[in-house]
């Protein structure tokens, strides 16, 4: 069974690059070492926001745990590293005045996976998106998941043809500032992506494909369910935060099939 390991900071090796930062989510690459994992680069997000009570690093560890048991294409490996506020400091120097260089730190951590994230204007790319195998199962997960973050900007093409890679799950379960209150079934998403790709209407043989991959959910959220209590215990300050994302989680589920059909219009 799939689970997230947390590591020490002893498992940060060394600081590469740079590579984004926002107000909300500073993202670096450096040398990890994990014990399940080995030696590798780890892209390593870290969302600072205190005082909103940021969820970023709830959403993309859970998201992770449950793409990983749907058998997603997510990167390999994902993990949480604690990290000392120097080493943070030393990859994003403009958090000098955020963090204390002693204090502790945990960030989310996804192994490199090669390529890059497919640009807008590359029809090529996007034309080989929309044969891919995996992508209704990923549409489906989106919806049950609430990713409005989907985009093609958060798929990296790999350097063989057809072979894509789904990451950045920060925003799922409403955004990064969900609060249980907001957890409810009616929560409105829209189906950005699809909209993106196929202008709101794929072809009917996808949308067959995203529905049957909808019945897997439930069977999925029962196989992982222990793992994520476990992990949402660790995460969360408020039990009840967990209790009704677990329950949202495992409603959205058993509804998928029937979400799905409705949202894209299907009759069967
Ligand atoms: N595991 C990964 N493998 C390859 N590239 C990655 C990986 N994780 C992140 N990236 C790269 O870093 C960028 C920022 O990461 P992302 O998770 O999308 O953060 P943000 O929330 O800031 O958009 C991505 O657009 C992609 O180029
Ligand atoms: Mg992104």
């Amino acid at each position: 069974m799939a689970s997230i390991e947390v590591v020490q900071s002893t498992g940060y090796q060394a600081f590469l690059e740079p590579v984004k930062e926002s107000e909300e989510c500073y993202t670096h690459l450096g040398d990890i070492h994990s014990t399940a994992n080995g030696t590798f680069i780890g892209y390593i997000k870290f969302y600072p926001d205190e005082i909103r009570r940021s969820k970023g690093l709830v959403n993309e560890a859970c998201g992770y745990l449950l793409a990983k048991t749907l058998d997603l294409p997510v990167p390999p490996y994902g993990m949480i590293l604690i990290l000392e506020g120097e080493r943070l400091i030393e990859a994003h120097p403009s958090l000098k005045k955020l963090l204390a260089a002693a204090a502790l730190y945990p960030a989310w951590v996804t192994e490199q996976v090669k390529g890059v994230p497919i640009v807008s204007s590359d029809n090529k790319a996007i034309e080989s998106l929309k044969k891919w195998s995996s992508l209704p199962s990923l549409i489906a997960f989106d919806d049950w998941v609430l990713n409005s973050d989907r985009s093609l900007e958060n798929l990296v093409q790999g350097r063989k043809k057809g072979q894509f890679t789904g990451i950045d799950l920060g925003h799922i379960f409403g955004g990064l500032y969900w609060d249980r209150d907001l957890l409810t079934q009616d929560w409105p998403f829209r189906r950005r992506f699809i909209e993106e790709l196929w202008g709101g209407d794929p072809p009917l043989q996808v949308k067959y494909q995203v529905l049957e991959a909808a019945k897997q959910h439930h069977s999925a959220f029962s196989n992982i369910r222990a793992e994520l209590d476990k992990l949402l215990s660790k995460l969360l300050d408020n039990q009840e935060d967990k209790n009704k994302l677990l329950a949202f989680l495992e409603h959205r589920a058993s509804q998928s099939y029937d979400r799905i059909m409705k949202g894209l219009g299907v009759m069967i």
